[in-house]
């Protein structure tokens, strides 16, 4: 999927390669300065205010939403806002039972552990996981067959925070185990704007205000897209050696990304069109989509249909994708069952 087999779009939420070192420069450390999303920051203020207030250890927390709305950096915060060490792992990465089990043993009292794209996690993994999130306990099988016996371990009380951009895949048994759950959801353009003039700064350029507005219009309402753009721009400035990223400098190192006004690019734009010429706009199958593009099917549900639903360009329906009006007309096609006005 699109982690193992990054596509290297450039407006991909997900997270690639160069991002990680951006990410650590760029990323909030604490509540204060995070940006957006301020119904989960209000709940998570409370939340964190009263397990201190309690000398608890703070219950575990499931953060899920599109790719690059700051799930991880949330991760860190919590983390950091309570001052205790946090342990980073993904669903993908804990292949058998026995590697959650040595993160979960070397885990001390207080300490967070993340798992990113936990949906991820394999079933047999996943039942390891209940009764350590349950009663903080480890139950290991020794020996085989019928002399195979269980020996519970006490584990210290963790907090798993985990995270997904695929709440429904997640077995309902896990689900429960959370004591919280926030959804992310994507970013005002007033925070975008705030976003990019925050990272502008820490990257040490100057950005005029229309040019900050330009990349934010094209950052599809995601603070990592707009940070990875912001970072192309950048490259504009120095090597033009202007003193600053200008609306003309920005416009040209986003043109010349393909990245149109309104943040779409190829792969999204052919998205549409496969649906619009080879299934007649829909209603469609993702799975047909995904095989017309070759593509994953879940790498198009998961990274760009989010967005072109938040555009109100794709629906998704009990039958299939169906393709919307106003995706035919920002791409410049006739509208089917719409009378062509001509001029005589
Ligand atoms: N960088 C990425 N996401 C951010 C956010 N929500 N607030 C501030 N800076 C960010």
């Amino acid at each position: 999927m699109a982690k193992d087999n990054p596509t290297g779009r450039l407006i991909e939420g997900e997270i690639q390669a160069e991002d990680k070192l951006l990410d650590k420069q760029l990323r909030p450390r604490s509540l204060k300065e995070y940006i957006g999303q301020e119904q989960v920051k209000d709940n998570l203020k409370i939340f964190l205010t009263a397990a201190k207030q309690r000398g608890e250890s703070i219950e575990h927390v499931l953060l899920y939403g599109p790719p690059g709305l700051g799930k991880t950096t949330l991760a860190y915060i919590i983390a950091n806002e309570v001052g205790t060490n946090i342990k980073v792992t993904s669903g993908p990465a804990i292949e058998r039972a026995g590697d959650l089990a040595a993160i979960l043993t070397n885990l001390e009292a207080g300490d967070v552990l993340f798992i990113d794209e936990i949906h991820r996690l394999n079933k047999v993994i996943e039942e390891v996981l209940y009764p350590a999130m349950e009663d903080f306990a480890l139950d290991l099988v020794i020996g085989k067959g019928p002399s195979a016996r269980t020996v519970r371990l006490d584990l210290p009380h963790f907090t798993l925070i985990g995270a997904t951009t695929r709440y429904h895949l997640l077995s309902g048994p896990l689900r429960n185990r959370f004591g919280v759950t926030f959804r992310l959801n994507f970013y005002q353009p007033k925070e975008m704007i705030e976003i990019i003039n925050r990272s502008a700064r820490l990257l040490g350029f100057p950005i005029e205000r229309e040019a900050a507005e330009i990349v934010a219009h094209r950052s599809r309402a995601t603070p990592r897209v707009a940070n990875r753009l912001l970072k192309r721009v950048r490259d504009f400035v120095q090597v033009k050696a202007e003193p600053r990223a200008t609306l003309a400098l920005a416009e040209q190192a986003l043109n010349q990304l393909q990245v149109d006004p309104l943040g779409l690019d190829d792969l999204d734009r052919q998205i549409l069109r496969v649906i619009i010429e080879k299934f007649k706009g829909g209603p469609v199958g993702v799975s047909s989509v995904a095989a017309a593009l070759q593509e994953e099917a879940a790498t198009i549900e998961e990274i760009y249909e989010p967005f072109l639903m938040q555009l109100g360009f794709l629906q998704r329906t009990p039958r299939g994708r169906t393709v919307t009006q106003a995706a035919y007309e920002h791409l410049g096609l006739a509208v089917p069952g719409e009378q062509q006005t001509k001029l005589v």
